[in-house]
């Protein structure tokens, strides 16, 4: 028996894995070959619904169950303009697990869910959302620090896990945001948490479809690269996303400066003005994943991009993981119990 284990037991009971490892839903991204791999290695992954029309998404939660008869969750983004639909797939094909995502589910979403059997995972970002999806009836919570790379709460993991992880004990609570390495995990593991959410490491595995070009941006880069969206104005809120810094993002920043002259000025309507900051990201994740668009395209990543330097197979990560998971356990009990 090793030492990980006693602190893979909660989550391996949860989700029904070897290791309580996820490779967080990303859109675009995880498709049914990267979750098939995952699962088939021992991990859990997520197929992301992102803004698939729904027959896609139910094609591909069948073609997952084809590739693997290991456990995985969809994952739905719930200000998706299809997650109606999908919603509604989800209801049909009765996958095991279901993760909100985006913003949070209401409570009728989460009981619509539960009803048909499978298990809720909702993601945290601050502690009052923490709080309100375990009202909700979520069994399990994504406890996402603002380092991560897609869309991002404000909160910073290291405050989350004191506010949240060492406070909330209801249920499992698997941590998210910056994680790229098993000595990371295993000090997660220590603190109480079930298990880790991965996605930057991820998208650049080799069984990811991202672009080449996207992928090697991402070993390229530095963690300070992956920049939060600036929001410049109360009157035009932004999403926060974290991405890499490129043309994009600036063409992004003089965009709302020119439209927040235009409001100054009274040339344009706060709707209409809005709209064109809704529109300006439209598509441009798919741009950059799919067809390599790197410099217009939106470059989602973590910090832990910083962390990423070259592309491995799935299997090879996660051993990776375990590695450093039980090596640095075992280096902490000889720094507790130097005579053990
Ligand atoms: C390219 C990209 C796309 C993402 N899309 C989604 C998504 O559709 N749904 C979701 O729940 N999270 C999404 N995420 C967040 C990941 O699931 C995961 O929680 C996050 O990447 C963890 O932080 P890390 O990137 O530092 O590992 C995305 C992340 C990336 C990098």
């Amino acid at each position: 028996m090793q030492l990980s284990d006693r602190y893979f037991a909660r989550g391996r009971e949860f989700l029904g894995t070897e290791v309580p490892i996820l490779c967080g839903g990303m859109t675009w991204i995880s498709n049914a070959q990267l979750v098939a791999a995952m699962a088939n290695a021992g991990g859990f992954g997520c197929l992301a619904g992102g803004n698939s029309p729904a027959a896609i998404l139910e094609a591909e939660i069948q073609r997952t169950r084809e590739l693997t008869d290991r456990p995985f969750a969809v994952n739905l983004v719930t200000i998706a303009p299809a997650f109606p639909e999908q919603l509604e797939v989800v209801c049909r094909q009765r996958p095991q697990y279901v993760v909100f995502a985006g913003s949070f589910p209401n409570a009728r979403e989460v009981e619509q869910v539960k009803a048909l059997g499978s298990k809720v995972i909702c993601f945290a970002s601050t502690i009052s959302i923490a709080q309100r999806m375990v009202r909700y009836g979520a069994d399990a919570l994504v406890l996402e620090g603002m380092e991560a790379g897609g869309h991002v709460g404000h909160v910073s993991l290291t405050v989350l896990l004191q506010q949240v992880l060492f406070e909330m004990s209801e249920v499992p609570i698997f941590v998210a945001g910056g994680i790229a390495t098993g000595k990371m995990c295993a000090h997660l593991l220590l603190m109480g948490a079930a298990g880790v959410q991965l996605g930057t490491r991820f998208a650049v595995a080799k069984e990811s479809c991202a672009h080449p070009r996207f992928k090697e941006k991402f070993c390229k880069a530095n963690a300070r690269d992956a920049v939060s969206t600036p929001q410049f104005d109360s009157r035009l809120p932004v999403v926060a996303v974290r991405a890499l810094r490129n043309a994009g993002l600036e063409d992004f920043s003089r965009l709302q400066l020119e439209l927040i002259a235009q409001l100054d000025a009274g040339t344009i309507h706060r709707e209409a003005a809005q709209l064109e900051v809704e529109k300006f990201w439209m598509g441009a994740l798919r741009r950059a994943v799919q067809e390599g668009d790197i410099e217009r395209g939106s470059l989602m990543a973590g910090q832990s991009v910083g962390l990423v330097d070259r592309e491995e197979a799935v299997a090879d990560i996660l051993a990776d993981l375990r590695q450093g998971i039980e090596a640095e356990l075992q280096a902490v009990r000889s720094r507790l119990l130097p005579e053990a």
